[in-house]
């Protein structure tokens, strides 16, 4: 029975995509916004960079991540206190986001200052990294032209995007059994 209307009219597969798209734009805006790191950019995590130039021009807000890519066998990542940061200390981390794979993620979901460094000897070459973290700014305020600004859910951030795609999920369900 259901078939039968999907095929003609409101319940057309046509029209179910473009109130798809449309759901899905109002999804997707908040999760670019949201940025994932990756420490060193093309180098990577690894020796001969000045993390500390790196990481100077950039602004790291709650709900980004940290994407550390480097030697799996050599290197690892460490969240250390500012004090074991400056001493290249690695006995008694904080966390130890170390995976295994030589490409792990860090969310930075508090808004404080993160203290990186590679154990093995490695911070003492340079292989450290801090990032402050602060809140996302405001959305413009006097943007009538910034079409995003109408956009309810324009400032929202990586943590809405779960529930969001829920929202979508329910919505579509509903949709489906509406027509
Ligand atoms: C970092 O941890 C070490 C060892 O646990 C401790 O001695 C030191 O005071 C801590 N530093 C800060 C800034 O919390
Ligand atoms: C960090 O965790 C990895 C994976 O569980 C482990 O192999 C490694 O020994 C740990 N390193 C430290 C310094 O705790
Ligand atoms: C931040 O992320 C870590 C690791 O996923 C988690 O253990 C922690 O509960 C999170 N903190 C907050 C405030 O969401
Ligand atoms: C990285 O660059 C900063 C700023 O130029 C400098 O102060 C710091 O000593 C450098 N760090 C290393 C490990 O070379």
């Amino acid at each position: 029975m259901e078939r039968v209307k999907l095929g003609c009219g409101f319940g057309s597969p046509v029209l179910m995509v473009v109130v798809l798209a449309v759901v899905l734009m109002t999804v997707v805006v908040p999760e670019v916004s949201a940025t994932r790191w990756t420490v060193g950019a093309h180098m990577g995590w690894t020796t001969n960079v000045n993390y500390t130039i790196w990481a100077k021009d950039k602004h790291f807000y709650n709900g980004d991540w940290l994407f550390f890519v480097y030697d799996r066998n050599q290197m690892n990542v460490l969240e250390v206190n500012k004090t074991d940061y400056e001493s290249c200390n690695s006995d008694h981390p904080l966390h130890n986001w170390t995976r295994g794979a030589g490409r792990d993620v860090v969310p930075l979901n508090v808004t404080r200052n993160y203290y990186f460094i590679s154990g093995k000897g490695f911070c003492y070459g340079g292989m450290k990294v801090a990032v402050h973290v602060e809140n996302p700014p405001p959305p413009p305020t006097a943007a009538p032209l910034n079409e995003k600004s109408g956009s309810p859910s324009f400032n929202l951030r990586g943590q809405y995007v779960l529930p969001a795609i829920l929202a979508t999920g329910a919505l579509w369900d509903a949709f489906v059994h509406f027509w």
